[in-house]
Formats: structure tokens, sequence, C-alpha cells
């Protein structure tokens, strides 16, 4: 059984617990981050902490924790649970008080709940075979930059995109396309060129998003932070995704068509080759 972590305990799962009038539970006022293991080390823990931070400036929540403190308690989950691979989440609540829209009287310590799961990252099923996504209207609020857990909306496309038989669903506002589920999203075109949605308050501006473009560039491939159209989606080159939890994987199929010859790209193969690699080494691990 895990051993996860809530509000200062380390416990195992079927015994911890979290209040009814936990904030995050009554109004999805909570913020998470996903962050990858390799190696039993953390993949770009500094970035998602930075993350972490800027989620919940925005949201007018309180900073009740150090990031040393948070960076001992990952390090702490991931030796009692003896993880190589897989994720740790994390996930801070503003915290606990009577049912109130209002929080501006709130002087509450923000809750903190973490715990790891085991998954093949490298070996990824998905990387070999790609994935199949379909297409729904982007209708989430207007601030995924944000990284809240009011995932209920692409939580039920994905579950639909399942039903028909596909792997994902990618999200599309006027007709361009905003983001996977719980990912970003690319196409190469023709000319090689990589095209991703520019960061913005549309999008979450993913860590891996960050890396892949940064190996990108090391590899001498030109990169252009636009949106891109279905139509482009549909006559690109290659597609794929990113995400801590997914690393790169190629997208084969869109609403039913074939990208290409329907097998995974050459670009994005060697993007996913390199960013594995590079979560394997030690140049991403935690800095403090
Ligand atoms: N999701 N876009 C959305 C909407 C996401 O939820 C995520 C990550 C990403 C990719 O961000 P990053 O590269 O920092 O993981 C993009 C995590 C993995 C999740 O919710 O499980």
């Amino acid at each position: 059984m895990r051993t996860v972590y809530v509000n200062g305990v380390y416990l195992p799962e079927d015994q911890a617990q979290v209040s009814i009038f936990d904030r995050g539970f009554l109004f999805g006022d909570a913020v998470y981050e996903v962050t990858a293991v390799m190696n039993g080390q953390m993949v770009d823990f500094d970035a998602h902490m930075d993350r972490l931070q800027r989620s919940m400036s925005e949201l007018d929540m309180k900073n009740g924790y150090d990031r040393k403190d948070l960076l001992t308690i990952q390090k702490k989950l991931i030796e009692k649970n003896n993880l190589k691979e897989g994720l740790v989440y994390l996930q801070v609540t503003r915290g606990v008080a009577d049912r109130d829209f209002d929080f501006s009287d709130l002087d509450v310590k923000p809750g903190l709940v973490l715990f790891t799961q085991v998954k093949k990252l490298e070996a990824n099923p998905l990387a070999a075979r790609g994935q199949k996504i379909v297409l729904a209207d982007d209708l989430r609020w207007g601030r995924s930059d944000i990284k809240t857990v009011q995932l209920l909306y692409s939580s039920l496309m994905k579950t639909r995109a399942k039903r028909q038989g596909a792997d994902d669903v990618w999200l599309c506002r006027d007709g361009k396309i905003t983001e996977g589920s719980s990912n970003n999203a690319y196409i190469v075109t023709h000319n090689n060129e990589i095209v991703t949605r520019e960061l913005s308050t549309d999008i979450l501006h993913g860590i891996t998003r960050a890396s892949v473009l940064r190996i990108a560039r090391l590899h001498q491939l030109k990169i252009v932070e636009r949106a891109f159209s279905v139509d482009e989606l549909l006559s690109a080159r290659e597609a794929f995704s990113t995400s801590a939890s997914g690393f790169v994987n190629p997208v084969v199929n869109v609403n039913g068509t074939a990208i290409s010859d329907g097998e995974p790209g050459h670009v994005t193969t060697a993007l996913r080759a390199s960013y594995v690699a590079e979560s394997q080494s030690a140049s991403t691990r935690q800095s403090l």
C-alpha cells in the first residue's frame, strides 16, 4: 500500500483524510503539480515549483510552504514508496472553512496533499503506436494557464474520446487547437517547422513544453509559436503532445483521419528520445 502525505503527516493511503469543508473539495479552490520521476529523481522540480507559485499568486492564495520543505516532502515520499519511475502529485488547497464564496477574511493555513503513482514513462505504449485523438470545443474557463484542480470539462471530454475508441481529446477555440486534455499540442509542418500555440491564458505553460522547445532549438529545428488550425493539423507532416506524464507522444490520427502515413513521425521520435535521455540525466534534477 502507498504512503501518502496529508497536512503534515505520512500515512497509509487508506487512512488519509481531508475535511468536507476543504475549499478544494467545495469550490475546486486548489492548485496542483504533477512531476515526473525517473531513476527515483524528480524531473524539472524547480520549474514545477515556480509554476505552483505562479498559480497560487494568480488566485490570491497565501504561500504557506517553503520550497525546501516541499522538496523534502517529495523526496521522502519517493523514498518511502520506493518510486523509481512514475509521478508525484502535489496539491495545495486554500484551506478549510465554512462554505462561503467570499474568502477575503479567511486566515487558515493552506492544505497540502501529495501522493505518488507508478507509471512507465519511458516504455509508454502510446509512444510506439501513436495516439488517436478526437477534437472538441474548448469550453473551459478562461484561465487555463492556472493549474487548478477544476478539471471536470477535460475529464469529461477525455472519457467521451475513450468511449469513441480514441486515446485523448484535443480542444479547439475558434477553429484553432488550444491544447490536449492534459498536454500541450504541436504539429510539424511540411517545411519541418514545429508549430505550437503561443503562451497565453488559453493554455497551461507546460514544463515539458519549455524543455522540448529548448531541445528542438539545440537540434536547429525551427519553432513557430502560434495557434494552428484544424485544417493545418489534418494536413500536417507530424503531430505530437507533451506533458510530464506522457513526455513526448506522437499523434497519428485525428477524428478518424490519419496524419501523414499514420505512423509516429521522425521529428517526434527524435525529440522523444532526446527528452527521455535528458530526464534520465542529472541536468534537470532539483537544485536545492
Ligand atoms: N497535466 N496542458 C494541460 C491542460 C495539462 O493539464 C498539462 C499537464 C499540460 C502539460 O504540462 P506539463 O508539461 O507541465 O506536464 C498541458 C498533468 C500531467 C496532469 O494533469 O496530470
